[in-house]
């Protein structure tokens, strides 16, 4: 007798849009005032990107350099919180959002309270920092996540940031990020327990989106700023995008 095919169960709570990097077309990425301008424009969940900085502070910063979203030379797994904290992580956007922090994990919590945002909390490990990245991430969402929201989705592309952070809380909601989806993806939902994956959707066919949702999971595709991909991807079966800005879905 062959083996039954195990099916997933995702929660169905997350909404089909949700605001990449805040809404980061129209606010600089990766700070409140992103999340702020969802909130603004109806967006109901943000994704963001968390990564050490040099005294082992988790904070909501894309890139491993300062260069582009603060004007600074340096790393950010090599800059104190202290110093980090001086540097202005909006100006590069525009001069209207000059003086913009960039946040820690707690101060990004608070705002999500605030707004009453729910999340996603992408996993950026800095090179080499994986494992701790992921323990740090999930103690702290464990420890702080404002009870009142929906709990969030964790994703990351290191299978070992995501395995560290499983080991340290697997009650977290856990999704493997792809560039594409290879033929291993099974095997690293299955590592966290996941009920989802989030994947490039320049990289997603129809026949691999079939072949996911046949199994009951959930799949998540970044980042669609075009409506009518919007759409393309959500009639292939895909549950939500990632969207700089609030792009129509209907
Ligand atoms: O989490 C989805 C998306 O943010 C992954 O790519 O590079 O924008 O963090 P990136
Ligand atoms: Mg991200």
């Amino acid at each position: 007798m062959s083996e039954p095919v195990s099916r997933y169960h995702p929660r169905t709570d997350v909404p089909r849009l949700i605001a990449h990097r805040g809404a980061s077309a129209r606010a600089p990425e990766n700070t409140i005032a992103a999340f702020e301008e969802a909130a603004r424009l109806g967006v109901r969940w943000v994704e963001f990107d968390v990564m050490l900085c040099g005294d082992g502070t988790p904070v909501v910063i894309h890139d491993e350099t300062l260069r582009r979203t603060t004007g600074t030379e340096g790393r950010v797994a090599e800059t104190g919180l202290d110093a980090l904290k001086r540097l202005d992580a909006g100006r590069w956007f525009s001069a209207a959002f000059a003086g913009e922090a960039v946040p820690t994990l707690v101060e990004a919590l608070a705002a999500l309270d605030r707004l009453d945002l729910g999340a996603n909390v992408e996993i950026k490990p800095a090179e080499g920092h994986e494992v701790e990245t992921g323990e740090a991430v999930a103690r702290l969402l464990r420890d702080h996540w404002p009870a009142r929201l929906a709990p969030p989705v964790v994703s990351s592309f290191s299978p070992d940031a995501l395995r560290a952070a499983h080991a340290v809380h697997p009650g977290h909601d856990y999704a493997p990020l792809f560039d594409a989806i290879g033929v291993d993806w099974r095997a690293h939902m299955d590592a966290v327990g996941a009920q989802a994956l989030h994947c490039d959707a320049v990289r997603l066919t129809a026949d691999r989106a079939a072949a996911v949702v046949a199994t009951g999971a959930a799949i998540r595709c970044y980042t669609v700023n075009d409506p009518a991909d919007a759409r393309r991807l959500l009639a292939m079966g895909v549950e939500s995008v990632f969207s700089d800005d609030a792009i129509p879905l209907d």
